[in-house]
């Protein structure tokens, strides 16, 4: 009997079209030998369907407009999912991989949902998914751990034009990195050179979140590191992304393709160990399971954490699996034995 999973896909997400790249690699890496793979849909507007059509479709973005093969389901507490036309039900013993990314998805609301239905799932649960997807909230948890990062302002919805300038300038200097706290993909982010750009780059920021974090600029290497397991984590050898480009942005991630990558990043031996030593240790912090991807800046010989991404990109080209095939494993390795930590993990 082959073994069934659910891979879970799309959702109300900027980063909707991220999560169809993902989940087109994540479904041709698994073996239709030894699975029995069952694709649920979330639509841009969060409607779910369980979907029975070509894989490429997916990708294109078609999928959704592809009636015949968008079976409506609901869910059901404790139970599963039900197709609605034919009363099937997938079990809640079957593990599940959300292969998505940002809000609704990566952020402890999807995850709520899946406990409800009492699935097992890849990936940290409902607190930790919720904590990690808060720069805000993140930075305060690691602060407590000695762990360096950009110093930081929080602008609240509150906070009115004149109350920004002064909050920034006590603690902050020129230039600045503005970002929404629960985004991702660089959606609304910017560097701020001067005083009189910095309302605009709020207010930009703001579009994506009512939270809005104003930060040191740091001038250094994006670094990453893909961490692994459940109770005894691994984390990887260093990435380096070069954007050649201001700063990662959204059009570097997904659009120009003038980044480069080195795998594992040239970095002297102690540092990579230290920063190695960072991301175990703000994985923990944050109850972390699963998966997480690690992410730093390193300037000199300082190391700054960023941010943290728990259900990060996972196309073929990118940095998780990537960093995990550093150490010998194989893409579709690298899945199974997310499914397995699933299992695992509850
Ligand atoms: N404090 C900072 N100093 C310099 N650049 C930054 C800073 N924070 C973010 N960036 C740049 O913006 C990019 C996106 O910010 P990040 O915090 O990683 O959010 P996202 O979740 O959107 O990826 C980073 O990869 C980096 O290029
Ligand atoms: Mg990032």
């Amino acid at each position: 009997m082959k073994e069934k999973l659910i891979l879970i896909f799309g959702g109300r997400s900027a980063e909707y079209e991220v999560s169809l790249l993902s989940v087109y690699n994540v479904s041709a890496a698994l073996d239709r030998q030894k699975y029995d793979v069952i694709r649920i849909g979330m639509t841009k507007e969060g409607v779910w369907f369980y979907y029975t059509g070509d894989d490429a479709k997916i990708r294109s973005g078609e999928w959704a407009n592809d009636a015949d093969n968008c079976l409506p389901v609901s869910l059901i507490p404790q139970r599963g999912i039900k197709v609605d036309a034919t009363g099937e039900i997938f079990d809640k013993s079957i593990p599940v991989f959300p292969v998505v990314h940002g809000s609704y998805c990566e952020d402890g609301r999807l995850q709520g949902l899946l406990d409800m239905c009492g699935f097992d799932y890849v990936g940290p649960g409902t607190a930790a998914s919720a904590v990690c997807m808060d720069k805000y909230i993140t930075k305060l948890i690691i602060s407590h751990r000695k762990i360096p990062m950009a110093d930081f302002v929080l602008v609240h919805r509150g906070n009115s034009e004149d109350d920004i300038i002064p909050k920034v300038e006590e603690k902050l200097s020129y230039p600045v990195f503005v970002k929404p706290a629960n985004a991702g993909s660089s959606v609304g982010a910017s560097k701020v050179k001067s005083r009189e750009e910095l309302i605009a780059a709020v207010n930009e920021a703001r579009r994506f979140d009512d939270k809005v974090l104003v930060e040191e600029y740091i001038k250094g290497r994006e670094i990453e590191v893909a961490v692994m397991g459940n109770d005894e984590p691994f984390a990887s050898r260093p990435g380096e992304i070069c954007p050649n480009s201001e700063f990662y942005d959204y059009n570097t991630k997904y659009i120009s393709d003038t980044a480069t990558y080195f795998i594992p990043a040239d970095l002297p031996e102690e540092i990579s160990e230290k920063i190695r030593g960072y991301a175990l240790k703000i994985y923990r912090a944050l109850c972390c399971k699963g998966l997480s991807r690690v992410d730093f800046f390193v300037r000199g010989d300082e190391v700054f954490f960023n941010e943290i991404n728990t259900l990060p990109g996972f196309t073929s080209i990118s940095m998780y699996p990537s960093l995990m095939q550093d150490h010998g494993f194989t893409y579709s390795g690298v899945v199974e034995e997310l499914f397995r930590y699933a299992k695992e993990g509850r």
